[in-house]
């Protein structure tokens, strides 16, 4: 190697580093500069580490012939960076696994929690970052993203919270499944205080989370024209179903919800929230959780859902284990495989087929690592 050759690795870091350094003093225009070298370093295939989850072989069974790729982000907890840039640089390792998937998903599902406060500062931040994915984003809300101004500066960056859209044959929906009954007036609380509370995870004083009568009767209409034998992907941040309520890892109103997707012969919903693997299925309904990539939430002491294969507890010592992101392969019958991109640990696929026997056939390989 001749004089001034810099490893890859050596040029990655630096690059980082001088992206920190200008994201002191960030303004719209250079952050558009420095999306485009974060794009740069991404497209560094010397980076790919053996843990990347584009290396993860997906089965090429004729039944995925017109199938299709989307990645998903989630549960980032951005504080502003001169409080805390661990968030920060967990987010920007995500962005760049994504924009390093070959060929590049079709779209980039955010899975809501950017912030950790609601405040405009992290918001701004986390959606100027999101910019720097070359894949198009499809942003779906978080209590954390919600509470301080009630979705005021939020729905200005990103737009309305719930919405649908059809892709390749399958009909998508975004919920906003994070609502609450108002806990907050009768107690005199300020916007930070309400914040505050909804953040807690076992703060007894909050509601518990709905899509509530007005989305259902929303959602009752959009899937009114969709015909039964169309595949419909729900996004929703909490999950749609009854885990475990002191947590609010829970939908008050998932029973009304399920019953709403019952008809439809093939329904996969992905959410948010609870920051783990997660698996289950209700009739007819898949539901798979995303990691976060800020922290792993521990299992809950009750209500684990039978077919979840559980990850290991996550090195202490470690800021990005248990963390990370992932890639939803549609097949072309319409079934979503799920894969959880662990960071430095053992991808894991959680097949469609391994829902649809119950857990007889395709049961994914618990992770390997020793647990802490
Ligand atoms: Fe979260
Ligand atoms: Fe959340």
């Amino acid at each position: 190697m001749g004089r001034g050759h810099k490893s890859i690795e050596t040029r990655h870091h630096q690059e980082r580093d001088a992206f920190f350094d200008r994201l002191r003093h960030l303004d719209r225009r250079s952050f558009m500069r420095l999306a485009g070298l974060s794009a740069g370093i991404a497209a560094a295939k010397g980076l790919i580490v053996p843990q990347s989850f584009q290396l993860v072989s997906v089965a090429h069974g004729a039944e995925q012939r017109s199938g299709f790729s989307f990645a998903y982000i989630s549960d980032s907890h951005l504080y502003e960076q001169k409080v805390n840039d661990r968030f920060i640089r967990s987010l920007l390792r995500a962005v760049d696994d994504v924009n390093r998937l070959s060929p590049q998903p079709d779209f980039v599902l955010y899975g809501g929690d950017l912030a950790q406060l609601g405040q405009k500062g992290e918001l701004d931040l986390g959606a100027q970052i999101l910019k720097s994915l070359k894949a198009p984003v499809r942003m779906m809300v978080g209590e954390h993203d919600w509470f301080l101004d009630m979705g005021a500066r939020w729905r200005e960056l990103f737009g309305e919270p719930q919405y649908s859209f059809d892709h390749k044959g399958v009909h998508f929906v975004t919920l906003m499944s994070v609502n609450e009954k108002d806990f907050w007036t009768a107690r005199g609380m300020t916007p930070m205080e309400r914040m505050q509370t909804v953040a807690g995870l076992d703060n007894g004083v909050q509601s518990r989370f709905e899509v509530g009568p007005e989305g259902r009767a929303w959602l009752k209409q959009d899937l009114s024209r969709v015909d039964k034998k169309t595949p419909v992907i729900v996004f929703s941040h909490s999950p749609l179903y009854k885990y475990y309520r002191p947590w609010n890892f829970w939908t008050e109103d998932a029973d009304e919800v399920q019953a709403i997707l019952a008809p439809f012969e093939k329904v996969t919903v992905i959410h948010g929230h609870t920051h783990q693997l997660l698996t289950q299925r209700i009739g007819n309904i898949s539901f798979h959780g995303m990691l976060s990539t800020a922290w792993p939430w521990p299992y809950a002491p009750e209500g684990l859902p039978a077919l979840t294969v559980q990850m290991n507890r996550a090195d202490p010592f470690s800021a990005f284990d248990g963390c990370g992101d992932g890639r939803v392969d549609v097949n072309g019958n319409g079934l979503a495989d799920k894969l959880y991109n662990l960071w430095d640990r053992n991808p894991v696929t959680v097949r469609a087929a391994y829902l649809a026997s119950n857990g007889k056939s395709d049961r994914p390989a618990a992770t390997t690592l020793p647990s802490y």
